[in-house]
């Protein structure tokens, strides 16, 4: 029996950390992909690396806190790749970071569009494109279930992107015979987590440095999750910490 074609993904957040790690893995496995992020330096240039190794990927550029924005990029990873079976949601960003009382309500709220309502647009958009088999991961974060000084927007938004995870397991996964997966990866070394150590308050930013991870293991779970092998975690919340899906996932 020959290997599944690889799944055409859509990846948001491609331009640099967990989303930059993710897009070089799946192009090693030859998976088709739209790099989604709003700088498009960043994921053309990364485009033009995977294209020149013998992959195929397309950069996008797209607010996912955009919902007509998150509707064109859909539309065209669809037309330029020929499908989309794999949706990651994957772009995030930890600011505002102040407390409930001082943050600036628009800059809140905008935290909100993009970790919350992003996902949620491209599944909208996303979903109906899916084949049977096809998969979404959701990356969510620890911080949705624990209050992080500072960090209400981005634990909020989080705690959201957990439930509404779990919602489209219920309503789409055995209807379209698709897996819906929310997965925190732990603390992982990248740009966020910098910013997120440097602005230390109260009780959120002050690390275990021991367990820091590379993108590069967290994108050997994505994939993993990706495969059949994890169909039966359709509709939960995984994390990289968790040492069972480590050892089911081989890191
Ligand atoms: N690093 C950690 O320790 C950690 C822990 C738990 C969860 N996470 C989650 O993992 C995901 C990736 O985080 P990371 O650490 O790799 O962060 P990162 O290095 O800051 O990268 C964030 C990515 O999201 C994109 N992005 C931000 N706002 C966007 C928007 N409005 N529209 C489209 N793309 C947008 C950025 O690209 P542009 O700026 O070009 O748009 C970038 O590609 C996030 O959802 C984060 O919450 C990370």
């Amino acid at each position: 029996m020959t290997d599944p074609k690889p799944l055409p993904v859509f990846l948001t957040g491609a331009s640099r950390g967990i989303g930059a790690a993710t897009a070089r893995h799946f192009a090693g496995k030859g998976h088709p992909l739209a790099l989604v992020a709003r700088g498009a330096e960043a994921t053309e240039q990364l485009a033009r690396e995977i294209n020149a190794a013998g992959g195929n990927a397309v950069a996008i550029p797209c607010d996912v806190g955009d919902a007509k924005s998150v509707a064109q990029a859909v539309a065209r990873a669809v037309k330029e790749l020929g499908g989309i079976g794999i949706v990651i949601n994957n772009a995030g960003t930890i600011e505002p970071i102040a407390a409930i009382v001082d943050a600036d309500p628009d800059a809140w709220s905008r935290a909100i569009d993009v970790n919350l309502s992003g996902p949620i647009y491209v599944m909208h958009h996303a979903v109906p494109h899916l084949p049977r088999g096809g998969v979404v991961i959701n990356i969510t974060s620890g911080a949705a279930e624990h209050p992080g000084y500072g960090r209400s927007a981005y634990c909020a938004s989080k705690a959201g992107l957990m439930i509404a995870t779990r919602i489209l397991a219920v309503e789409e996964g055995e209807k379209r015979g698709i897996t819906v997966i929310g997965f925190s990866p732990g603390l992982v070394d990248t740009d966020m987590l910098a910013f997120n150590r440097a602005n230390r308050m109260g009780n959120a930013g002050n690390v275990n440095v021991a367990e820091i991870r590379p993108p590069a293991e967290v994108a050997r779970i994505i994939d993993y999750l990706c495969s059949a092998a994890a169909a039966d975690l359709s509709g939960t919340i995984v994390s990289a910490r968790d040492p069972v899906l480590r050892q089911r996932a081989g890191v």
